[in-house]
């Protein structure tokens, strides 16, 4: 079995996280550390990773004792017009980083790995409803994409909890719908967003901006923080919040709004009255890149 790149030094000290591209050095590896009675945590990721990534790392340590990360660009999430061909790559910055924070075991599949072209290779997981709302109206296809390619890297991890940022909310959503109904015994766990000093949410996306367009992607934050100002001082009047909040986002024309909405956190449903758990939903496309982000609140 070949583990391609850096791995253990003498004395087994960790000199590098180790990566392969194979599925199954991934389960000789994951199998080896069960043996040695260890928990295991998987963060899937697509690589280009920041702070965000790190910080699900820094989580996934605290509550297993060998963390496997996953760095592949997944193209059935992408939709024709997309931007999987131009998404970002830095592999050996990504083996960098996480050895940084001491993950494990790094698989960095091919396309070909996960996608075998052999005929018969058809099976998707749907996860209705919530896939088709917001995101999934903008993006058909997008979370059938993002299921389906979660589960198959549990499927190869076998990981005991897996880690997922807030920041991705429908989709945090979404696997968690899909772990219960498919009666997977892995533990989902929400991490909290990681933001710039300005409060932008941290993005592979981000790289994309131009400075003018990074200048006016604050907004989104700064509508939600309209948002949350206005709910958890009693104010009961969703609609004009949510239409200000838009106003914020597209003022002088700088960003296209998606949506920019107040909806309940489990169900996603735009609220027309306030309840006492309610997130700010944000979505808009700045040039030619798609941010989102969110925020929870709880009215006075
Ligand atoms: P990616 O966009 O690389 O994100 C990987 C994980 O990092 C996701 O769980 C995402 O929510 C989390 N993340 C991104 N930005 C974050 C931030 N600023 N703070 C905290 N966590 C953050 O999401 C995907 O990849 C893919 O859809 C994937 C789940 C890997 C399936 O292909």
């Amino acid at each position: 079995m070949r583990i391609d790149g850096p791995h253990s030094g003498p004395y087994g000290k960790k000199v590098m996280t180790q990566t392969t591209s194979k599925i199954d050095a991934v389960r000789v590896s994951v199998l080896q550390a069960r043996r040695e009675g260890k928990r295991i945590a998987c963060v899937p990721t697509m690589g280009a990773l920041h702070e965000g990534h790190l910080s699900l790392i820094d989580e996934a340590k605290k509550l297993a004792d060998y963390v496997v990360v996953t760095v592949f660009v997944n193209p059935t999430q992408f939709g024709p017009q997309e931007d999987f061909h131009k998404y970002p790559r830095p592999i050996e910055k990504d083996i960098a980083m996480c050895s940084s924070r001491d993950a494990d075991l790094i698989f960095n599949p091919d396309v070909e790995t996960m996608y075998p072209s052999t005929p018969g290779a058809k099976t998707f997981i749907e996860v209705p409803g919530l896939s088709e709302i917001l995101e999934g109206a903008i993006r058909p296809g997008h979370f059938r994409g993002v299921a389906t390619v979660v589960m198959k890297l549990f499927q190869i991890v076998m990981p005991d909890v897996a880690c997922f940022g807030s920041k991705d909310f429908q989709q945090l959503a979404v696997i968690k719908q899909m772990v219960r109904d498919l009666n997977s015994p892995i533990q989902i766990v929400g991490c909290p967003t990681i933001r710039e000093t300005d409060g932008l949410a941290m993005s592979s996306r981000n790289a994309y901006l131009s400075p003018e367009q990074r200048a006016v992607a604050i907004r989104l934050y700064e509508a939600m923080v309209f948002a949350k100002n206005q709910v958890t001082a009693g104010h009961s009047d969703l609609a004009s919040i949510m239409s200000k909040m838009a106003e914020i986002i597209t003022r002088d024309g700088a960003m296209t709004l998606d949506y920019a909405i107040l909806a309940n956190p489990t169900t996603l449903e735009t609220l027309t009255q306030p309840q006492p758990e309610m997130v700010a939903l944000v979505a808009a496309r700045n040039g030619t890149t798609r941010l989102i982000d969110n925020m929870m609140m709880t009215p006075k």
